[in-house]
């Protein structure tokens, strides 16, 4: 049995496609094995998003030279946004990687792999376009991501995911569907449903196949044992006034939207080419809590972005308060090869103005979550069960519909939905202990 090692960089399309090898591998006859050294298959799954996405991965592609020398017959795989990027030179910068395959060709890993002669069981054939097609081997027994659309059509100008990931393509409305109730049946209550830009979900879609966000969202809920629907990441730009309905009326799709600013300035996000101004931001959270009014609302923040005036920060700041957010992802900006801001604006705000602004940024999200979060002392939540505690393993884990991790005194099975009085709060986390009333009025 030949044995394969993975590593996985990057967002949760990342994490998903690494399933989607490892149920691929698995169905070729291959084994995991606990570490590179032990492998006769290093695969990466690899992240270009920022500078530092790349020097991470290349102190871990330096250990693969170093086993490849030790053992020559060991193969190198690269997979993921980094081998996109880098399709030209990759073979001649890194002479030791012997497989490299973008993020649309998960698929190909078997051919790839027949092609070295180290595949072990027959040949695996599969012509799709959606790594979601292939056979899957989760991570979590009670949680799944769906991925429903691959590729981004918009432009920000900072962002190397259009190059890499190429353009949106939608998947067939009832390939979901029957992905998510054969999930269903084998015991996820939880979907995530993953795309680059998840809401603009089938504008490219045509005939029977023609379905918007807001029906998929419906349609996922309603599937028999689903309790919970989630997705990632939405443009706010395409969160129409169907998609905040279902939120308000359907049960299973919890009370959080991961809802990227990037900026809080309007001449920074002009740059940007969000094609949204702060007010159409601002207003667009103001009819999400008026339908929902507890919604938790996270984020993600850039910094430094080219020509970034302190009074540019300052509303970067100021919408930190003003909306309220209930967490947020922080980055320093990251000039990219290919994008327009890598190539065209320069990366104008020095070093340490920006690690100035990365700092203020995250004392002022940490003080607005750590607000937010303290609303649900005192309450009891839904918490679906994840295991024991990381931190103190005598404890357990889980999340709450908005999405906030909550350790608390068990007992409790993992996969179930308990009822969870909360005790303590912090700027990212709850804490608490197993209510005597299972299942809280509208907090399953
Ligand atoms: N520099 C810094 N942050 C970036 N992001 C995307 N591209 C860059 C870049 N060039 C951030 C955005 C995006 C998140 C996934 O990463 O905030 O939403
Ligand atoms: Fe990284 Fe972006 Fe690729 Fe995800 S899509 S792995 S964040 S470069």
């Amino acid at each position: 049995m030949p044995r394969y090692h993975l590593t996985t960089f990057g967002c949760q399309m990342n994490a998903h496609d690494s399933e989607r090898m490892r149920g691929l591998l698995g169905s070729l006859g291959y084994q995991e094995a606990p570490s590179r050294d032990d492998a006769d298959l290093i695969l990466f799954n690899t992240c270009t998003i920022r500078g530092s996405a790349d020097e991470r991965f290349m102190g871990n592609l330096g250990e693969a030279r170093r086993i490849k020398r030790e053992r020559p017959d060991v193969v190198v795989a690269v997979g993921g946004c980094w081998a996109q990027s880098q399709k030209e030179a990759v073979f001649t910068d890194f002479p030791f990687v012997d497989i490299a395959f973008g993020p649309g060709e998960v698929n190909r890993l078997g051919e790839l792999l027949a092609r070295e002669r180290i595949q072990a069981v027959g040949a695996f054939t599969f012509d799709g376009r959606f790594s979601g097609d292939l056979p899957s081997l989760r991570e979590r027994r009670h949680q799944a991501w769906v991925q429903i659309s691959v590729g981004c059509n918009c432009v920000c100008s900072y962002c190397i995911v259009p190059a890499v990931r190429g353009r949106e393509s939608s998947r067939p409305p009832q390939l979901i569907l029957d992905e998510v109730r054969r999930q269903a049946e084998d015991g996820v209550v939880e979907v995530t449903l993953l795309g680059q830009n998840v809401n603009s979900y089938g504008r490219d879609l045509r005939g029977d196949d023609r379905t918007g966000f807001a029906d998929l969202l419906s349609a996922v809920a309603s599937v028999p044992g689903i309790q919970r629907v989630r997705y990632t990441s939405p443009h706010p730009k395409d969160i129409r006034a169907d998609v905040i309905a279902v939120h308000r009326d359907v049960p299973e799709v919890c009370e959080h939207i991961h809802l990227p600013a990037q900026s809080g300035s309007t001449r920074v996000l002009k740059a940007m080419r969000r094609t949204y101004d702060r007010p159409r931001y601002l207003d667009l959270v103001a009819r999400i809590r008026d339908a929902v009014p507890d919604m938790a609302l996270t984020t993600d923040l850039i910094v430094g972005f080219p020509g970034e005036t302190d009074e540019d920060f300052q509303d970067t700041l100021s919408l930190v308060r003003e909306v309220g957010y209930d967490g947020a992802y922080t980055f320093v900006y990251s000039p990219r090869p290919g994008t327009e801001a890598g190539e065209r604006m320069g990366d104008d705000v020095p070093a340490e103005v920006k690690s100035q602004r990365i700092s203020a940024l995250i004392d002022e999200v940490q003080n607005t979550a750590r607000g937010r979060l303290a609303r649900h002392v005192g309450q009891v939540q839904g918490v679906l069960v994840e295991g024991p505690s990381r931190t103190d393993p005598s404890r357990m884990s889980g999340r709450t519909r908005h999405n906030v991790t909550v350790n608390f005194a068990g007992p409790a099975d993992e996969g179930a939905l308990v009822g969870v009085t909360i005790t303590g709060s912090t700027s990212t986390t709850l804490s608490g202990e197993v209510a005597r009333v299972a299942q809280p009025a509208g907090a399953a």
